[in-house]
């Protein structure tokens, strides 16, 4: 096999430990082919295998993909049928190739808001992967940063009345383990593809400090390459995280 040159130019002593993706225009890149929308997310949960491989070889340890919002409950019906079912059978068909592969999955978001066979799948590979180690694959599903944040408000306030928390206790990193991202690093790097350049409520205090990449590449056309693109665009970034 040829060895893509941007691999090349990677740096592995400055691979991130934490990237995460806000995969966005699978409905225009099925538009310009004359195809449903469907067909689009079909297309992207290719690319979305492909950037678990890449992470997976590159020693990224941690992989959060944005695959269903709070606010995408509005779109039409037919859709979320159709998303629901492919996210599902996605799980059924990888679930071996994660768990040979070292890749442990998680979910965030309100899962009990999802249609029960899709419910079950996550379970079942959840389950199954929760020995690994090599990769942390975080799959954002009916999630909402806002919501996140107002929950784990609530989680700590709740503490504070039973009086197993002090006011005085509650700081930035106390905060941070009632997120539903508490045992995870903070994003080091996250893309938005199709050339929109927003966050779309996607954990919204993991990012302060983190890396934004956008290209106008439609997730669905998303390539290793175009992952390690992003990836040397970061090593070359100079993080100060506020200090100098
Ligand atoms: C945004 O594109 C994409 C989504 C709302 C769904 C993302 C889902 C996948 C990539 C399917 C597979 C996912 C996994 C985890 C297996 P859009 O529909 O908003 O596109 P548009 O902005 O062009 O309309």
């Amino acid at each position: 096999m040829i060895m893509s040159k941007l691999l090349e130019q990677i740096d592995k002593d400055k691979i991130p430990v934490h990237v995460a993706i806000i995969m966005d225009g699978n409905g225009r890149w099925a538009k310009k082919q004359q195809k449903d929308r469907l067909f689009g997310h079909n297309r992207g949960a290719q690319s979305v295998m492909h950037v678990v491989e890449a992470s997976a070889d590159l020693g990224v340890g941690y992989l959060t993909l944005y695959a269903f919002s709070t606010e995408n409950w509005g779109r039409p019906q037919s859709e979320i049928k159709g998303l629901m079912s492919l996210l599902g059978k996605f799980l059924k068909s990888e679930a071996q190739k994660l768990y040979k592969n070292n890749i442990r999955l998680h979910t965030i978001g309100d899962i009990g808001t999802l249609p029960l066979p899709l419910q079950k799948a996550i379970q079942d590979v959840k389950k199954k992967t929760e020995c690994n180690t090599r990769l942390h694959l975080i799959i954002a599903l009916s999630y909402g940063s806002r919501a996140e944040i107002v929950q784990a408000t609530k989680l700590i306030a709740n503490e504070v009345k039973q009086g197993h928390l002090d006011m005085a206790q509650i700081d930035e990193s106390l905060f941070a383990q009632y997120l539903e991202t508490a045992d995870f690093p903070d994003p080091d790097l996250l893309i938005r593809t199709s050339g929109e350049q927003r966050v779309s409520n996607f954990l919204l205090y993991q990012i302060s400090y983190s890396e934004l990449y956008f290209t106008n590449i439609e997730w669905p056309d998303f390539s290793k390459d175009d992952y390690y693109r992003a990836l040397i665009s970061f090593q070359t970034r100079k993080r100060t995280c506020g200090k100098i």
